[in-house]
């Protein structure tokens, strides 16, 4: 053999390997780039050019998904990768997988795009994992828009003043169980939290209270875990093309099928009882008794579609009310002064049982308002002293963006092409508010400063002005009224007769929202022998002093 076959044959072996790797791996690597490249770095129609805001490069293929994931495992990490994302200015583009994120970071863009422009940025994206197979397309928060909207109408009846005027009644009750609870089981503080919340929306959607704990409900709570985790866990929602494929090549179709039909199982169980009480009209007023059930009711989805409707409201409804909840004892414990006058203005509107204070805990209220009242005057705070409360009211708001519960708000896609101050925006790109950094655009972002919400025009009583943890537009959460009552006849409440102490250390950044156990370690105490004799009294007038009892 010559040296120079050698190196001819060297040479073939050479460039037949070239070729192997450029048809194994480059060029699969450059179709794979192509199919699931992001809509604005695509090419773009004859005669149209895509710009939008600048954001961080990311990886081919996956953008910033990875980073992105791996942030989102832990509340601190998420927040600290999302205000680092505002440095590139009002907006940043970020690309996860196929999708293109362009998140908002100031209240002004928010407001702009979401709230002004809603009529072009209210769409879902495809989602083949958590909305098509986990929700058999019918979980409405994540709907698309064409089959989202019959059921919208119909949830517009917990934004109704008088449906309101019925649930207030019952929040009040509620409330005073949740005191009584407080009083006679302190240590349980978060438990009756969580009840608290679960209770009201159980109520206001399927007529009944909660009043302890079941297999049922374990199974419900389970079911919403699970769903938020398939939101964040799908790879293929953010290459929904994958969904195309033939199902032989998804393996992971089976996977999330079962969940989705583990999920309607549990929602069967609750909700049949109910629809055959309300056929048998034994049922009590409800949403689903006279939102979706009603004889006349307007509502024309299928019975299938109804009851996802219903339990959608009530997993979408409970949560986050006891995070809230907790966020309060939080704020509480880091900034007392700030509770301490709202104590105050409570005080001088429904008395402070004679000037006490013998409770001795953070916030304890010596100082006592105008119009304080002898103890036999004493009375609680009610959802129509709400006007006479505007710090109080602006609590609210702090808490929501001192600690926002709803990092991103789930994406609002565009629906056409828009033209915004000198960029332009493909159809199909994901609008979406980055709360962390339009939360933390205030001045002295940490303080816990409730007076920046009023306004002297009573923004502090509009839960949803300037404040975007309820989304906005179209898809604004259908609850903000009855989340916005419910979190002040409690809060409220809570502030008037108990203290908060520090049991141990905690981390006013990691409010442990995921265990069921005592998130952090708290003293709570009431406030006062007069508050005391009150708040059992309440809870005996309205006929829950022996449930409160009895625990949850
Ligand atoms: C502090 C409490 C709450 C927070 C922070 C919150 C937040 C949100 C957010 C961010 C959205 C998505 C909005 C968007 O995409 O623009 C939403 C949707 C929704 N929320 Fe709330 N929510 C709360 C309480 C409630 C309550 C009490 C209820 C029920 C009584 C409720 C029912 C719903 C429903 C049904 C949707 C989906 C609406 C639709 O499909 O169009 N939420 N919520
Ligand atoms: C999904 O979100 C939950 C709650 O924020 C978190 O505990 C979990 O680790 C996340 N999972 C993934 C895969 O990111
Ligand atoms: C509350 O504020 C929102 C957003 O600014 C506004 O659209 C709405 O009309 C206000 N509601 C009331 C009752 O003023």
């Amino acid at each position: 053999m010559s040296v120079f076959s050698e190196s001819y044959g060297f040479n073939a072996f050479s460039s037949s390997l070239f070729f192997s790797i450029v048809c194994m791996v480059v060029l699969p690597f450059l179709i794979i780039r192509e199919i699931f490249k992001p809509i604005d770095q695509r090419k773009a129609p004859a005669g149209k050019q895509w710009k939008l805001p600048p954001g961080p490069r990311g990886i081919p293929i996956f953008g910033s998904l990875l980073e992105f994931r791996k942030a989102r495992s832990d509340s601190a990490q998420l927040s600290q990768w999302l205000s680092s994302l505002s440095q590139y200015g009002e907006m940043t583009t970020v690309h996860l997988g196929s999708k293109t994120w362009v998140l908002l970071n100031s209240d002004r863009v928010v407001s702009e795009l979401i709230a002004k422009r809603g009529a072009l940025t209210s769409e879902r994206p495809d989602l083949p994992i958590a909305s098509s197979l986990v929700s058999n397309d019918k979980r409405s928060v994540l709907r698309r828009s064409a089959r989202w909207a019959e059921g919208r109408r119909a949830m517009h009846h917990l934004l109704n003043g008088a449906a309101l005027r019925t649930y207030g009644g019952w929040q009040e009750l509620e409330t005073a169980h949740l005191l009584a609870a407080c009083l006679l089981q302190p240590r349980r503080w978060h438990k009756h939290h969580f009840r608290y919340a679960n209770s009201v929306v159980h109520w206001i959607v399927l007529g009944e209270r909660l009043l302890r704990p079941t297999p049922e409900l374990d199974a419900l709570l389970a079911v919403t875990i699970e769903f938020v985790r398939a939101i964040n866990a799908s790879l293929v929602d953010f290459f929904p093309r994958l969904a195309a494929l033939p199902r032989v090549l998804q393996p992971w179709r089976a996977y999330w099928a079962r969940m989705g039909a583990a999920h309607r199982a549990v929602f069967v169980a609750w909700w049949e009882p109910v629809k055959r009480a309300v056929e048998a009209g034994t049922a009590p007023a409800s949403f689903v008794r006279d939102g979706l059930l009603a004889e006349d009711t307007a509502y024309c989805g299928t019975d299938e579609e109804a009851m996802y409707l219903a339990l959608s409201v009530v997993s979408a409804g409970s949560d986050n009310t006891r995070l809230a909840l907790n966020t309060f004892v939080m704020a509480v414990l880091c900034h007392p002064g700030v509770f301490e006058r709202a104590r105050r203005e409570i005080d001088g509107v429904c008395g402070d049982g004679g000037g006490s204070g013998a409770g001795g805990g953070t916030g304890a209220g010596s100082g006592t308002g105008t119009g304080a009242a002898t103890a036999s005057t004493l009375r609680l705070p009610t959802l129509a002293d709400m006007p006479a409360l505007p710090f109080t009211c602006a609590i609210i708001k702090e808490l929501l963006r001192w600690r926002p519960l709803v990092p991103t708000i789930p994406p609002h896609d565009l629906t056409q092409d828009l033209d915004f101050e000198g960029y332009r925006f493909p159809a199909g790109i994901s609008f979406v508010i980055n709360s962390i950094a339009v939360c933390n655009a205030v001045p002295d972002p940490d303080a816990f400063r409730p007076e920046r919400w009023i306004d002297g025009k009573g923004g502090e009583a509009n839960i949803t002005e300037g404040l975007w943890q309820f989304g906005g537009g179209r898809r604004v959460c259908v609850g903000y009224r009855v989340a916005q009552m419910e979190l002040f006849i409690a809060v409220a409440r809570l502030i008037a007769g108990f203290d908060y102490k520090a049991n141990g250390p905690y981390d006013s950044r990691r409010l442990r929202h995921d265990i069921m156990d005592e998130p952090f370690p708290v003293t709570v105490s009431v406030r006062s022998k007069a508050y005391e004799e009150l708040i059992l009294r309440e809870a005996e007038r309205l006929g829950v002093l022996q449930s409160a009892k009895d625990g949850f």
